[in-house]
């Protein structure tokens, strides 16, 4: 794995990264968003840089500084990470570790929303669902390497492979964010990974700047070889 770094493998190679959480805007003081801390996906695209990768993050609103000799794009909703995805485009390598949520408020009102009284016992937020970046991204003719999370709490290894299936993906990482010292906002993380043939490769608990460094070294080997 120290090879990886050392010999600059992914040199030449464009590297997308997609990271952190996303925000969905209710109102001009409002938003729903959700725990994701981005330290995964900033780790990975640390990694591939060290590994030789011209990385672009796309990275939604999150606490962190940018790695060395990666260039990140801000973004805030899903639908503008997958506009600053699509302009990246065309990359080599794809490795989707943001959060996005799943749902947006269908109409974000221009004004701060009032309590009135039709809202006394309650009010009904209408959601629309957002644009899957990944699913989009890896079923694209110019379609990257593509390599997915799966947070879970519950049945991680078949929820896992059917992302992997039903995205078009090569790669999945799985994690169990039902155990708060791994995952979701904690320093350490503990994954598998899943490939097309469902064989299973397991990193155990470690910090995710570790974490990451194995990952990218097994990825690099994986799609040097596909
Ligand atoms: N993903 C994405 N765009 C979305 C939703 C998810 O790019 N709108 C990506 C995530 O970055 C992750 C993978 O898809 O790499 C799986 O995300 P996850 O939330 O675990 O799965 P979903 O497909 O959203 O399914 P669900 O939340 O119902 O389990
Ligand atoms: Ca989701």
């Amino acid at each position: 794995a120290a090879d990886c770094f050392r010999s600059g493998l992914l040199s030449g190679r464009h590297l997308l990264v997609t990271a952190g959480p996303t925000q969905e805007n209710i109102d001009p003081v409002r938003y729903i968003t959700n725990h994701s801390s981005g330290k995964m996906g900033f780790a990975l695209a640390e990694a591939a840089a060290e590994a030789g990768a011209r990385v672009t993050l796309v990275s939604g609103p999150v606490h962190l500084p940018t790695p060395d000799r990666v260039e990140r794009v801000d973004v805030v909703s899903a639908r503008d990470m997958l506009a600053a995805c699509e302009a990246a485009m065309p990359c080599d390598l794809l490795i989707a570790a943001a959060a996005v949520a799943d749902y947006r408020p269908e109409v974000v009102a221009p004004h701060k929303l009032k309590k009135d009284p039709s809202t006394v016992d309650g009010m009904l937020l209408r959601m629309v669902r957002n644009p899957d970046i990944l699913a989009t991204l890896a079923n694209r003719p110019d379609r990257p390497f593509s390599v997915g999370f799966a947070a879970e709490t519950e049945n991680l290894l078949e929820y896992a492979t059917r992302k992997l299936l039903d995205k078009n993906l090569d790669l999945i990482i799985a994690n169990d964010v039902a155990n708060p010292s791994i995952g979701f906002n904690a320093e350490d993380n503990a994954v598998s990974v899943i490939d097309r043939a469902q064989h299973e490769t397991r990193f155990g608990q470690a910090s995710k700047g570790h974490i990451a460094r194995q990952l990218v070294a097994f990825i690099a080997d994986r799609f040097l070889k596909a």
